[in-house]
């Protein structure tokens, strides 16, 4: 597959280009600026691409099958990059692939983002950008899959995770194990219009991805 990557220089995008390196698929990395492309390119990117979620990115779009979404403002944003990007580009994303023709659609989305009012107080605006992103998708007649992990940690991935469809205990997941579940999401013909969450665990990537 010819596969689209926004946010592919943030920490989980650079690790999913990492483990892309040695898949079958063809990587466009979309970037915000000209001097990261080289060293995306030596991650494992096939292509860069200039874009930016706050405007169209059909152009740098072109010829894709697929879609993996894991960007993010960041907690030193404020609240309204969160809605400019997690929320509205995102969604911005989602309505031009659809227009596009590009059927496949992965999002980085967060546990919790189920039911935002549940979550806690400083952290309910940007699940609901989350929750809003997800509804989106799930309502666009993409063939989507929703991910979402727990906390993130910078650790090394152990490659082992529990998945399910219900979220359970908030437990934390290395970025790196992220970046593996979306490669074998993307593989596997089980994750087709479904959303799972993702903490470490005991069950290799691909088998716990495979039994969803
Ligand atoms: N922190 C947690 O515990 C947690 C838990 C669950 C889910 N998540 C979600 O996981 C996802 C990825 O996390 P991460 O740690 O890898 O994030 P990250 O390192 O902050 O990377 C975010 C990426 O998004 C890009 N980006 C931001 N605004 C953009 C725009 N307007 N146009 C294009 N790209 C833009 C950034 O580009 P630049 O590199 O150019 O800045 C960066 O590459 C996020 O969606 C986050 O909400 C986080």
């Amino acid at each position: 597959m010819h596969v689209f990557i926004a946010g592919a220089n943030g920490q989980i995008g650079q690790h999913l280009l990492r483990e892309m390196a040695n898949s079958d698929h063809e990587v466009r990395a979309m970037i915000r600026h000209p001097d990261q492309g080289p060293e995306l390119q030596q991650l494992g990117a096939t292509e860069t691409v200039l874009g930016d979620l706050e405007k169209d990115c059909s152009e740098a779009m072109k010829g894709c099958d697929a879609v993996i979404f894991a960007a993010g403002s960041g907690p030193h944003t404020g609240p309204e990059k969160t809605t400019d990007v997690d929320q509205n580009g995102a969604i911005r994303l989602i309505d031009t692939a659809k227009a596009m023709g590009i059927k496949r659609f992965v999002i980085v989305s967060s546990i919790g983002a189920e039911e935002p009012d549940n979550g806690p107080e400083k952290l309910r605006h940007y699940l609901q950008a989350k929750h809003n992103a997800d509804e989106h998708l799930k309502n666009s007649g993409l063939n989507y899959t929703i991910v979402r992990p727990g906390q993130l940690t910078n650790d090394e991935g152990t490659g082992k995770v529990s998945v399910s469809v219900r979220p359970e205990e908030i437990g934390k997941i290395p970025r790196q194990d992220v970046a593996r579940v979306l490669l074998a999401t993307l593989d596997a013909d089980t994750t087709g219009d479904s959303v799972f969450y993702v903490v470490s665990g005991d069950t290799p990537v691909a088998e716990a991805v495979a039994k969803l």
